[in-house]
């Protein structure tokens, strides 16, 4: 499955403020390393045939490039992020742009970190709480994306988006989680899901390595988590491992930089 990607340019991208454990004022990015490494990571889409759209950062907002908690966008329609408040200001960027493009763009009504909290998985939603998302959230999404909602709760700041803690490998198969981000009813929902889980160490999530893409063929992801590029490559994946020590000082991986487009609508073969 081939999907659309709106990334933006990290040409602004800095740590003013840190409302993640990974950001730290006093280690900023290298600008010309950060532009490197996002380069390669659109690259890295194109090749492995996922459709690549751009914005334009705007200056006033240096966490931009994270595109992935601007909304979660279902056929035609977007229910935008509700960000924490240093990130307010790049929302009207995105409702523009989405509003422009014919999606019909829906206002969150509670916090919402938008994809960074919802990963599809077929006709599932697992939808994070706890951290960035108002659990009332979840029956918004599931009224306006028809989604069934799976709520899995982070337990700590260090997961403050639930793509930190689990990732979507193959929405029919395969998963991979964190046990201990999770809280164990949480743990228990996605046990009782039916799909091949393959778990992964604190030490290894806590490196954003579960903050990947994948479409079931080719996965897209940071170096520096071995075993879970092993086990990935056992279950007959192709997987492309990049360096994102820049992005990593935003608290952002792979999966953060990119808003997926063109989750099929309801009832849409996939
Ligand atoms: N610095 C950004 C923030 O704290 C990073 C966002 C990463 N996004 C994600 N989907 N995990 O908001």
């Amino acid at each position: 499955m081939n999907s659309a990607l709106l990334v933006c340019d990290p040409a602004h991208f800095r740590i003013d403020y840190e409302i993640n454990p990974y950001m730290h004022t006093e280690m900023q990015p290298d600008q010309d390393a950060a532009t490197a490494e996002h380069a390669s990571i659109v690259v890295a889409h194109l090749v492995a045939g996922r459709r690549v759209e751009y914005m334009i950062a705007a200056p006033e907002c240096p966490d931009m490039v994270f595109t992935a908690n601007a909304a979660l966008i279902r056929g035609d329609r977007a229910v935008l992020g509700y960000p924490p408040p240093e990130r307010k200001a790049e929302m009207p960027y995105f409702q523009e742009w989405l509003a422009g493009r014919d999606y019909d763009v829906i206002e969150a009504s509670y916090p919402f970190s938008g994809q960074g909290d919802a990963l599809v998985c077929g006709d599932l939603l697992l939808a994070g709480y706890g951290q960035r998302t108002d659990p009332r959230m979840h029956a918004v999404l599931a009224r306006e994306l028809s989604y069934d909602v799976v709520p899995l709760r982070t337990v700590s700041s260090r997961w403050y988006d639930l793509d930190l803690a689990v990732a979507v490998v193959d929405h029919s198969r395969t998963l991979a989680y964190c046990p201990q981000a999770l809280d164990d009813p949480s743990c228990q929902r996605l046990r009782g899901l039916g799909l091949d889980l393959i778990e992964v160490s604190v030490d290894e999530a806590a490196r954003l390595a579960l903050n990947l893409i994948s479409d079931g063929t080719t996965v897209t992801m940071s170096r520096g988590a071995p075993r879970l590029a092993a086990a990935l490559r056992e279950r007959g994946l192709h997987v492309v491992e990049l360096d994102t020590t820049e992005l990593a000082k935003g608290g952002g991986g792979i999966r953060s930089t990119a808003l997926t487009l063109d989750n099929p609508d309801p009832g849409r073969p996939r």
